[in-house]
């Protein structure tokens, strides 16, 4: 069939062979199929849906679609993905924390999808830092800290690089089918035979209700299984931001804060939960795992890790060291509570478009962010605010977009004179 037959085949509620989603992504892959027609195709499949064959089909397709890494070599690999949220910055922390722990990571992350953040674009505003390694480098580097990041590329999956984008900015993310393969396409060719993925549920997430979320944890969980992987999935709560800041470079230094041992305690708590499926899957026992994992962030190896890390993908630890030097946006403005009582809402959604708004994710593929603007939350639901006091924070630097992100927050900033239900963190596991 030729392209536009596959496009329509798609449109009318057809499933395709596993031969027509390599025409298609594979012929997209190599630049014969152009954006305009895969953008066609991409909002016909989030229209109709894939059957899970076809999800299965499309993930070895794109997995295949590069070089898929042996990492039999390395001991105890493991990987960590989030299906992406605002102010999820757990990859940054994590992520040292295994290598601490003495597992490898050897991990291939994404730049921002749509409100979401993405670990690459958060890791370049540390200057100097690279997503690009060989893939011998790769391995060494992973063999020698336990610990190597890269983003989409040439080698690895690039037919998710490719996709990523073009989801990005033609409305087609939030999408099962989609979802699952960009993930575990990545997941299969970077090879970690560990996959731990924190599945995001709620407003700010691409799953906004539990039975979506634990659906899509279902056929990651067994998409990779199919293919000879432990993987473990931890459903977990999206409607607020994790942690107080979003944004880039403000992130960043949230991380570092936590990777100091003082973090916020939903991340902390976060990290630590994810850590521990880790050790788990390799046979430790719960809460000696759980004890373990907390420790690596007060007795400083797991920031040693990540200083490590960067230094050795190219940047400068100087910015590990002192955190406050990272480019932020110089300019302030903050929403004020109108009366007394307590925070109720702060819609994570809102937050992402707001940093968004700023110029810190992108409405154009490649276009260039602007990694120090974002958002911080002053008061998380649940904490008391007095009339006029400040609840968010934003870091800008003028222009439009101010005017957009602070409407966009104060249709998401709720307050009211009792306190909600304290939200859990963790709403499920699967695998
Ligand atoms: N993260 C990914 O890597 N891909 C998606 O589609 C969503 C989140």
């Amino acid at each position: 069939l030729a392209v536009p037959d596959l496009i329509a085949k798609k449109r009318d509620g057809g499933a395709h062979t596993h031969a027509e989603l390599e025409a298609l992504v594979l012929g997209f892959t190599r630049g014969e199929v152009p954006d305009y027609q895969l953008s066609a195709w991409l909002m016909a499949v989030f229209l109709r849906g894939m059957t899970p064959q076809e999800t299965a089909d499309l993930t070895l397709v794109m997995a295949a679609s590069g070089e898929q890494l042996d990492l039999g070599a390395l001991p105890d690999t493991v990987d960590k993905h989030s299906t992406g949220g605002v102010g999820d910055k757990t990859s940054l922390v994590l992520t040292p924390m295994l290598a601490a722990l003495g597992l490898t990571v050897a991990k291939m992350s994404g730049r921002g999808l749509a409100h979401t953040g993405g670990t690459i674009d958060k890791l370049e505003s540390i200057p100097g830092w690279t997503p690009e390694l060989p893939e011998d480098r790769f391995l060494a580097q992973a063999r020698d800290i336990g610990l190597a990041l890269v983003g989409q590329s040439k080698d690895l999956a690039p037919a998710d690089g490719k996709l990523y984008a073009l989801r990005d900015v033609t409305a087609t993310v939030p999408c099962l089918p989609l979802i699952a393969s960009s993930i575990m396409s990545k997941k299969l060719a970077s090879g970690a035979r560990t996959i731990v993925l924190d599945v995001k549920v709620g407003a700010g997430a691409f799953m906004t209700t539990p039975e979506a979320g634990r659906e899509l944890a279902q056929a990651m969980v067994d998409i990779g299984t199919r293919a000879g992987r432990r993987v473990r999935a931890v459903l977990t709560e999206m409607d607020t931001p994790l942690g107080h800041l979003a944004g880039n470079s403000l992130e960043v230094q949230e991380a570092l804060a936590t990777l100091r041992g003082a973090g916020p305690s939903d991340l902390t708590d976060l990290c630590v939960a994810l850590a521990v499926e880790a050790l788990v899957a390799h046979g430790e026992d719960a809460g000696q795992a759980e004890a373990r994992a907390r420790q690596t962030l007060h007795d400083g190896s797991a920031l040693a890790k990540f200083r490590a890390f960067v230094a050795a993908q190219g940047g400068d630890p100087s910015y590990v060291d002192d955190p406050e030097r990272l480019d932020v946006a110089p300019g302030r403005a903050e929403m004020l509570a109108a009366q007394s009582g307590f925070v109720t809402r702060v819609d994570a959604l809102s937050v992402g478009r707001a940093v968004l708004a700023l110029g810190g994710g992108r409405e154009r593929k490649g276009e260039a962010i602007d990694h120090g603007v974002g958002v911080e939350l002053l008061k998380k639901p649940g904490e008391a605010v007095g009339a006029g006091e400040a609840v968010l924070r934003l870091y800008h630097r003028g222009g439009r977009g101010l005017e957009r992100a602070q409407a966009l927050l104060r249709a998401g900033l709720e307050t009211g004179p009792q306190a909600p239900a304290a939200a859990p963190l963790i709403l499920g596991h699967i695998g």
